[in-house]
């Protein structure tokens, strides 16, 4: 299940695996509209890859899936031009790049590659975008330093028609934020110091992520210029605490949901390679399985406390007067509370079931997909409460 160039550092599977698969959603819907695509990796590596073949890259990865995409839409008589630009500050690895660009299998895509600081790059990075295109913004960065504050990353979130996929290094975060050396440093990412030392650990986590999360939906200097923002977690394989955060930002409603739907997939992908990791920690060490999961029994409590949440959220956005929920709302409340689509749609069923909803658009009782956020050209369907 885990392939063997990942083992040990299955974190950076799970990232590709969401790069991977939300960069396929992405391509083949902006390719329907724009006749350009740029795809910029801020900090390229290779970094730790296993595979002599360099497929456990990002570079490699994104590559293939341009590869994909373009011939896919061009099937569709689609004809879009990709290119691509890849950062790398460190010698070495920028040798090891410039090999793995030169595969003959990405000749029909437009390969740019720069080496040194992101920092001092920002403004070429910039202007290597054409000013028609779309551009998708891939920041990997092994620290947090002169990358994820809102000033350094500025220049780049006032470009327009454009997407960010940040990590955000929160494990490394959370053991300085405290330290009065950094003080400085977290003023300029949180616009202050964040102060925790009252909060649980789960609210700590929380604070630190959301108040990062809220200075970076804000940061575009042009307040008509809305962005939409979401965020998923990436653990340790085998130890229950978060180690980065991958942070989505977007300008349309459409790519929040799509970012959910891969980010749902995702997390039953996590939850198998972690258990397989922790399954394989544990015969290492004692020559025994793991008979007994108290992670599995813990999270089937979370998910049970979290419905009940859902369906409270629910009966407070609905009224005895129908409306219509479209995918502008779905997009607005997973934004909003981070909660996965079919939770919310099963949510809605269990209501339903209750008899305290409806959905005045289904004929008939849908075990699954209950509420078409899609349906009459994305305004959605009539849902409404039964009783007051
Ligand atoms: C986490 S690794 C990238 C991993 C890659 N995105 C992947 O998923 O396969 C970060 C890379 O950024 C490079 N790097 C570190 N600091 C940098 C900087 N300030 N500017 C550009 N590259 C930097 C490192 O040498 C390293 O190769």
């Amino acid at each position: 299940m885990i392939p063997e160039n990942y083992k040990g550092r299955e974190q950076a599977l799970i990232k590709h695996t969401l790069l991977r698969n939300y960069l396929e959603k992405l391509f083949m819907i902006i390719g329907q509209r724009q006749k350009v695509i740029c795809y910029i990796d801020c900090f390229a590596g290779p970094w730790q890859q296993e595979d002599e073949a360099t497929e456990d890259t990002s570079i490699a990865i994104s590559l293939n899936i341009i590869n994909e995409c373009k011939l896919a839409l061009a099937r569709s008589n689609i004809h879009v031009h990709f290119r691509a630009l890849f950062v790398e500050k460190k010698k070495k690895s920028f040798l090891k790049l410039e090999k793995i660009l030169e595969n003959k299998k990405w000749s029909n895509i437009e390969i740019h590659k720069l080496r040194g600081d992101f920092f001092d790059l920002r403004e070429s990075i910039c202007s290597w975008c054409d000013d028609n295109s779309f551009a998708f913004f891939f920041i990997d960065p092994t620290g947090w330093k002169n990358v994820v504050e809102i000033d350094t990353l500025r220049p780049l979130l006032n470009r327009k028609n454009s997407e960010y996929l940040i990590n955000f290094m929160f494990y490394s975060i959370l053991r300085t934020h405290t330290q009065g050396t950094f003080n400085r440093h977290m003023e300029k990412i949180f616009g202050e110091t964040p102060e925790t030392s009252d909060l649980s650990p789960i609210e700590r986590e929380n604070k630190i992520i959301s108040l990062y999360c809220d200075r970076l939906k804000y940061a575009n200097t042009d307040k008509n210029d809305i962005t939409r923002l979401a965020h998923v977690k990436v653990l340790y394989p085998t130890r229950d605490r978060t180690l980065y955060d991958l942070v989505y930002l977007t300008r349309h409603h459409v790519g929040i949901v799509k970012f959910m739907e891969v980010s749902e997939k995702l997390d039953i992908i996590q939850n198998k390679i972690r258990a397989i990791a922790k399954q394989n920690k544990m015969v290492e060490k004692s020559g025994q399985t793991e008979m007994f999961s108290a992670t599995a029994v813990r999270q089937e409590r979370d998910k049970l406390l979290e419905l009940s949440l859902i369906k409270d959220y629910w009966l407070e956005h609905l009224s005895v007067k129908p409306r219509r929920f479209g995918l502008v709302d779905l997009a607005d409340i997973l934004e909003e509370t981070g909660w996965f689509i079919s939770d919310i749609q099963k949510a809605f069923k269990e209501l339903e079931d209750e008899g305290k909803v409806k959905n005045y658009e289904s004929s008939r009782k849908r075990s699954k997909h209950v509420v078409h956020f899609d349906a009459n050209n994305n305004q959605g369907e009539l849902l409404g409460k039964l009783n007051q």
